[in-house]
């Protein structure tokens, strides 16, 4: 099992979501943070992000997968959440410990979705 952990730009969401959906993950946290990367947040802000001091408005998505999902999940945010400019974002995937289902008590694989 693996953690993907997404930082993209939030006006990306939409366009993420539908190219998640369309490969069957269907299970998703997002959060609104902040953040820069290595322009320092100086770059960004025509592109419409909201600033707060060098801190660029940013979505961060959690998406835990079965190990065979790891590649399709990689590549739908890729493929919603690239222009080819900075600030696109960027993918973190740790392994995943474990994963309960606390309705059922599921546990592992088949808990995940
Ligand atoms: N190494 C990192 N650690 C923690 N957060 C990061 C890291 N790199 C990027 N982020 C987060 O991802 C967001 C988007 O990063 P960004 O796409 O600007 O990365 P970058 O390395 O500057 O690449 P680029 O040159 O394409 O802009 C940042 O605003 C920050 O929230
Ligand atoms: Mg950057």
């Amino acid at each position: 099992m693996k953690l993907v952990i997404a930082i993209i730009q939030p006006y990306k969401l939409e366009e993420v979501k539908e190219e998640l959906y369309k490969s069957e993950i269907n299970l998703i946290t997002v959060s609104e943070v902040l953040g820069h990367g290595r322009q320092m947040g100086v770059t960004e802000v025509y592109r419409g992000a909201k600033e707060t001091g060098n801190l660029l408005r940013k979505m961060r998505l959690e998406i835990a997968v079965n190990d065979n999902y790891l590649e399709p999940a990689i590549k739908a945010i890729v493929k919603g959440a690239k222009t080819g400019e900075t600030g696109d974002g960027k993918i973190f995937v740790l392994e995943l410990k474990e994963c309960v289902r606390i309705r059922t008590e599921e546990r592992g694989p088949v808990a995940i979705g």
